[in-house]
Formats: structure tokens, C-alpha cells, sequence
């Protein structure tokens, strides 16, 4: 159940508005991104990391690896323009023939448990992502006006890690290349390919922090766990 895992870091962090990559905002006094490596470097079945990381942030991405002992760093790239083409630039870097995970730095609460299933789940069927069911109703809507509720029993939220088979990744990312696709998710490049993707229900919690206000939700996250190991 070893697996390797790529870590998009390189993005802008505009709509947290920090001036910053926010990756580099603290909770409990600790950058958002130590936080996430910390969850792959605690677990035994990771075998490395690589970081995608903007060449402005490098230095100061590289001290905090030391300051925190992060050692499962094995590659660090550089990020692209659009988080496939960071995450392309990670998958090329691994040698690894076994699961390849892709996980946003900016989801730092991702539980090994769930990563465990998932890769139980990538083994098995080649593909497998974490979602939880959409909770509000959602519609379809045109220039304000609604087109059709969807029906919310089929509508699943999706999170990252998502995990795959090594050749299907890469074979994914390299087509989407050829063809010009940019999706908005690493499934999407291999369910175009007609390969199924499965889906492992994930946990609420794993929230990516995208907007200032989430960082209050990740502060409430924070203490609900230290009070339940508390108990
Ligand atoms: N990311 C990346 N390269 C990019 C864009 C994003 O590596 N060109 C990474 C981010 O660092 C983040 C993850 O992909 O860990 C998810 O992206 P998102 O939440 O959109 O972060 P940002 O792109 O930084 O934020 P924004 O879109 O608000 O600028
Ligand atoms: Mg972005």
C-alpha cells in the first residue's frame, strides 16, 4: 500500500487576499502547508513528496522543510500557470510505478485513514477520488434565471486526494497536453480517457482553504480535534 504523493503549492492565493501564497499563512502557529506535509510525513505507507512550488516562494518553502523536519520531500519543481501544469510538472518527476496521490497543499486537514482507503481504492480500480454529498440544493442557472434543480441524490462534492495507477496518470496528463484539456480536477483528465473513476466518501472536514473566512472554519477544525483527544 505504498504510494507516492504530488503537492500543487504554487499557487497565488488570490482570493484569500493575503498579499501571499497563503500557503505560507499560520494556523496554530504553523504554516498551512507544514500542516499537510506533516499528514504525509507522519504516515508509514508514504514513500515521498513532490512539491510544486513558485520560484518566489522556493527559499522560504526550503527553510521551512528544515525548520519543521519535513524529510519526505524527494523533488521540489517548479509550478505553471494553471494547477494541472504544476501538478504535470510533479508527475514527471516521479519515478514511481505504483499509486501516485495528488493533494492540495491547501487542504490540511486530510486524515490518513481516508488516505488509506482511497489508495485501497486506487489499487483495485485504477482511479479513486474523495467527495461527500453535496448537502445544499443546486441548480442549473442561465443569466440569473434557474434552467433545473439537479437532482441532489447524484451529486457528489469533490476533494482532494484524488489517487491513481502511475500509467494512467501519466498517460492522462499527457494526452490532456496534446489535446489543450485544463480540468478542474485530476479525475476529469482520465475520466475523458473512458476510464472509470471510483469515489471514496470522504469527511467534511477536509476543506480547502480558499477564502479568508475559511481560515475561521480551519481555527474551529483545529480545536474540535484537540478536544476530542482530549476526552
Ligand atoms: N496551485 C498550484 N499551481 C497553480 C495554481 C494552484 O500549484 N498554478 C495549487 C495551490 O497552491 C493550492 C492548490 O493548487 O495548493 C489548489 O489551488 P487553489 O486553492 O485555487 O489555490 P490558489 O490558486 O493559490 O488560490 P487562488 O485560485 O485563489 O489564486
Ligand atoms: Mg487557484
Amino acid at each position: 500500500m505504498l504510494y507516492q504523493v504530488v503537492i500543487p503549492a504554487a499557487g497565488q492565493g488570490k482570493r484569500m487576499g493575503a498579499g501571499k501564497n497563503k500557503l505560507l499563512l499560520k494556523l496554530d502557529g504553523v504554516p498551512i502547508l507544514i500542516h499537510t506535509l506533516k499528514v504525509f510525513e507522519d504516515d508509514e505507507s508514504c514513500s515521498g513528496v513532490i512539491l510544486a512550488v513558485n520560484e518566489e516562494d522556493e527559499k522560504e518553502f526550503n527553510s521551512l522543510l528544515s525548520e519543521y523536519s519535513i524529510a519526505k520531500v524527494i523533488g521540489i519543481v517548479p509550478g505553471g500557470a494553471e494547477r494541472q501544469y504544476s501538478i504535470y510538472n510533479g508527475i514527471k518527476a516521479l519515478r514511481e510505478n505504483g499509486i501516485v496521490l495528488v493533494h492540495d497543499g491547501a487542504r490540511p486537514f486530510i486524515e490518513k485513514g481516508q488516505i488509506h482507503s482511497l489508495v485501497t481504492a486506487a489499487e483495485q480500480h485504477g482511479a479513486s477520488i474523495l467527495a461527500v454529498p453535496v448537502k445544499d440544493t443546486v441548480k442549473k442557472v442561465k443569466d440569473h434565471k434557474v434552467i433545473e434543480t439537479v437532482e441532489r441524490s447524484s451529486l457528489w462534492a469533490v476533494q482532494t486526494p484524488q489517487a491513481f495507477r502511475m500509467p494512467l496518470l501519466l498517460k492522462a496528463y499527457e494526452l490532456a497536453e496534446e489535446e489543450g484539456f485544463l480540468g478542474t480536477d485530476d479525475a476529469s483528465l482520465v475520466e475523458r480517457m473512458g476510464h472509470d473513476v471510483m469515489i471514496v466518501e470522504g469527511n467534511y472536514d477536509n476543506i480547502k482553504l480558499t477564502t479568508p473566512e475559511d481560515l475561521f472554519f480551519a481555527e474551529t477544525i483545529i480545536r474540535k480535534r484537540r478536544n476530542m483527544t482530549k476526552r
